[in-house]
């Protein structure tokens, strides 16, 4: 007999019908008339599928009575209705053959609440709990949408490199590969000699797949990147990770409004999509991790965000009396306090930000004719801060020479990128949403460690 997924029988199930179901007992209730009910859970959903088996099921002693949380299961039954409350069907076992045990003394998941630090300890088990198998289906469903939103509006899904010997971002926060002996690295006059290591040049992990996506629009038109990137910043925050995945639209033919109006609509359609597939994960967040996960969903799924400059940003938050940690000037970067001020007192919505101070910006966006500013825009959003990060590309070959060079990077590390300006160039932009920023955003996860399977940070790289 075929397995059936636990979720296919919760919601479509045929009482008086017979099932083979897998999964991994959850917990083991025995009743004083001979029988023990079996909470089985199989990760295609939240809810167990309740076992009941009885003294004529085979080894009723030796097996059913030494089932344990963590073992796994395979058996077969007669799915009937349940005269029990909170399940409408349950399983009545005729055959049970257990593929591994799990000792009760060392299994650390044992029913009660854990708290997440401890979990990351854990983090080969935790998806076997209620909450880390949830954020692995909304991530999953998030990750699907991705795909199909980008590619019904006929966006190509290119393949950026991993390896790379640029620096998008130009901040440095680079993880440098290598395969030199690191006790004996070539020196040759006071400096390394990168002549003789793999590539035959210094290189790192890409911070960002955007310069390469810039190639392909100015070429196809519209396309995305999604992938892993990685950072060594050294913010030790809940919002960062070493090692995170982007995805970065690019548009030809395209300004920077268009870019908004896109970021807007992606982030109202992946709203609408979770509502719509991950109903009992998103209820499992709203009622255990924050209340107000699903209204404010809904709400954002239609409403649009509220637009304004970086300056204007700067006026509210300096006019606004709040007592902030890192003072608030025309110039300096808005840090995630200031972000959240906008969104959940100024706003109560999601705020874009446009025309940030070049200084504070990376080269390659474009820059205005006040030559202060450049075509930069930010997604804020509640609890959060910055979700999505994006821009206009300068175009032109003169202003973007002299912003690599006013950034101190090499210019001729980026002559395919200027040849870019030389032939055809066009105006075009995208932006970059952080997956994880999403996800957290989606489930009210506090902790960005907690939404990506094996999170990577700063003196931690276990699993
Ligand atoms: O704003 P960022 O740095 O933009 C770029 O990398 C551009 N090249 C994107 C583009 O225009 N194609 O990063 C984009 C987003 C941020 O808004 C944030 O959501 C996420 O990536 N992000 C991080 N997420 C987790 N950990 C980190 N260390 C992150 N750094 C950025
Ligand atoms: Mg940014």
């Amino acid at each position: 007999m075929a397995r059936t997924r636990i979720k296919d029988i919760l919601s479509g199930g045929t009482t008086g019908a017979r099932y083979k179901v897998c999964g991994w007992v959850r917990t083991r209730r025995d009743s004083k008339g001979g029988f023990s009910f079996i909470e089985l859970n199989d990760g295609s959903c939240m809810e167990n599928l309740q076992l009941i088996a009885d003294a004529q099921t085979a080894d009723y002693e030796g097996t059913v009575l030494r089932l344990q949380p963590g073992c796994s299961l395979e058996v077969e039954g007669l799915l009937q209705a349940s005269p029990g409350k909170g399940q409408r069907v349950e399983l009545k076992v005729e055959a049970l053959r257990v593929f591994g045990w799990a000792d009760p003394e060392h299994y650390p998941l044992q029913k009660k609440r854990h708290s997440f630090e401890f979990l990351r300890t854990i983090a080969h088990l935790r998806p076997r709990t209620n909450t880390f198998g949830a954020v692995a289906r909304v991530r999953n469903a998030v990750s699907h949408a991705i795909h199909t939103f980008f590619q019904e509006r006929g966006f190509l899904y290119v393949h950026t490199p991993i390896i790379t010997g640029s620096d998008c971002e130009g901040a440095g926060d680079l993880f440098h590969i290598t395969t030199f002996d690191l006790g004996a690295v070539p020196i040759e006059e006071g400096r390394v000699d990168f002549s003789e290591d793999f590539f035959g040049q210094p290189a790192n992990l890409t911070v960002s797949g955007q310069l390469e996506a810039e190639i392909y629009a100015l070429a196809l038109g519209d396309v995305y990147t999604f992938g892993p990137t990685f950072r060594a910043e050294n913010s030790n925050t809940s919002r960062h990770l070493a090692e995170f995945w982007m995805v970065e639209p690019e548009m030809a033919f395209c300004e920077l409004e268009g870019d908004m109006d896109l970021a807007v609509e992606f982030l109202q359609y992946l709203f609408r999509h979770v509502l719509d597939h991950c109903r009992g994960d998103l209820e499992f967040f709203n009622r255990f991790i924050d209340q107000s996960v699903i209204g404010t969903l809904e709400t954002l799924a239609t409403q649009d965000f509220e637009r304004l400059s970086y300056t204007e940003a700067i006026e509210i938050l300096s006019k606004s009396g709040e007592e902030f940690e890192f003072p608030v000037a025309w110039g300096t970067d808005l840090q995630s306090e200031h972000e959240r001020y906008l969104c959940e007192k100024t706003f109560k919505k999601p705020v874009i930000l446009t025309d940030y101070p070049k200084t504070i910006k990376p080269f390659y966006m474009k820059l205005n004719p006040d030559g202060k500013t450049v075509r930069a825009m930010d997604v804020l959003v509640p609890k959060i801060g910055e979700i999505i990060g994006g821009s206009q590309r300068e175009d032109d070959y003169d202003t973007l020479l002299q912003r690599i060079e006013e950034s101190g990077l090499h210019v001729d590390d980026y002559w395919w990128y200027l040849d870019l300006r030389r032939f055809g160039s066009t105006p075009h932009a995208g932006f970059g949403l952080g997956l994880e920023r999403l996800v957290q955003f989606i489930t009210g996860m506090g902790n960005i460690r907690d939404v990506i399977p094996f999170p990577r940070t700063p003196g931690n790289l276990n699993f």
